[in-house]
């Protein structure tokens, strides 16, 4: 195990910020982590996980710790589903890959998102029309005070749009150390979500198959959201507000291409992207920084960015949205 002394950050965090933590540590299992923990109990802790989630707006005091045990491995199987235990140091999208080449079916709309598995349930990551708490059954990990392992089961997680008790209550206070999935073993796609339907159409394919649906949902995301790797940015930086029905036909009458997606029985959601739009924010650059050209929901970093700078432009595009709109956005990633 190496820990590691004011290490930058840069190539940890996909929005490519100069940051540095005063210590830097990955470990690869229980033992491991129960030795950092006791080395740092008077040091801040911040888990990260692939690091594109998180805004940091200035260097970490305190150790950052990667929890990156891999593997894969059967629990239970019938003949319609199987469970599978996943660490949480496995690429998501690796994990998609070996879950559409073993035809198990319930994540392949979450294709090419960024990040760990162990990540993966804390936002409740989503796309496409799918959403990780679908096929989420449990997840395993310890509490960082006493080192207590706990199991929480889908109902004890609270999930919601972008959410769970993991990243509120429990927010740098519990470890997953590792996920289970339940995953169906009969062919059942969803093909509901706009673009994928439209790409279907343009494809002519009616009866699509797994990798299908999952390369469609790879084409999708390349040709609209930026590749970390060449430009810095965290996908969506804000959630997709949502507001009250009545709210939604008031916002219509003044905006009549408004989109709106029923949420619940009462309460709509707004592409947060269009509101952006609208407030003329979409491919505008301010120094370093800017809104990304084809979807206005992602901001990214040119080059040489402060977290600052990123957190003022949100902060500005937050003004203008609720100046027309009376809206007020809310940011999805993490700001440290
Ligand atoms: N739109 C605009 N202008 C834009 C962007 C979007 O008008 O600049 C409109 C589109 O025309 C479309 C609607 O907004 O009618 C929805 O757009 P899109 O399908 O691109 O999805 P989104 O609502 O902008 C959400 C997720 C994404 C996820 C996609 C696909 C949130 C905060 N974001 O974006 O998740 O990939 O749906 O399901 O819910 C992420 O969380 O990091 C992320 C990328």
């Amino acid at each position: 195990m190496l820990i590691q002394e004011n290490y930058n950050l840069k190539i940890k965090n996909s929005f490519g910020l100069n940051v540095s933590t005063k210590y830097f540590c990955e470990v690869v299992s229980k033992t491991e982590l129960k030795e950092v923990l006791e080395q740092f109990k008077n040091e801040n802790i911040l888990l990260l996980g692939g690091g594109s989630n998180i805004l940091f707006t200035k260097n970490f005091d305190g150790c950052v710790l990667q929890y990156n045990q891999k593997g894969i491995s059967k629990l239970d199987e019938d003949k319609d589903s199987i469970l599978l235990e996943v660490f949480a140091g496995e690429l998501w999208d690796d994990f998609i890959s070996y879950c559409v080449e073993n035809n198990f079916y319930g994540i392949e709309n979450l294709s090419l998102i960024p990040g760990t598995v162990g990540a993966a349930p804390i936002q409740n990551i989503g796309a496409y029309g799918q959403e990780l708490k679908d096929s989420f059954f449990a997840a395993n990990g310890v509490y960082l005070e006493d080192f207590k392992e706990r199991t929480f089961f889908k109902s004890g997680c609270n999930f919601d749009y972008r959410t769970s008790i993991f990243k509120h209550e429990l927010k740098n206070k519990f470890l997953i150390t590792s996920v289970v999935f339940r995953l169906m073993k009969s062919h059942q796609l969803n093909m509901h979500y706009g673009s994928i339907e439209q790409e279907l159409k343009k494809m002519g394919k009616n009866n699509p198959t797994l990798s299908d649906i999952r390369n469609i949902v790879i084409k999708i995301r390349q040709e609209k959201l930026p590749d970390p790797k060449i430009l810095g940015n965290c996908g969506s930086f804000f959630k997709n507000p949502e507001v009250e029905k009545k709210r939604f036909e008031n916002i219509s009458q003044s905006f009549p291409l408004v989109k709106g997606f029923p949420a619940s029985e009462n309460t709509v959601k707004i592409p947060a992207g269009w509101l952006i739009e609208q407030c003329g924010w979409k491919g505008k650059r301010i120094g370093n920084v800017g809104v990304h050209e084809l979807q206005a929901l992602v901001l990214v970093n040119y080059g040489g960015a402060d977290g600052n700078e990123i957190l003022q432009l949100a902060q500005k595009i937050k003004d203008d949205v609720y100046q027309k709109f009376e809206i007020q956005l809310e940011e999805e990633v993490n700001i440290v």
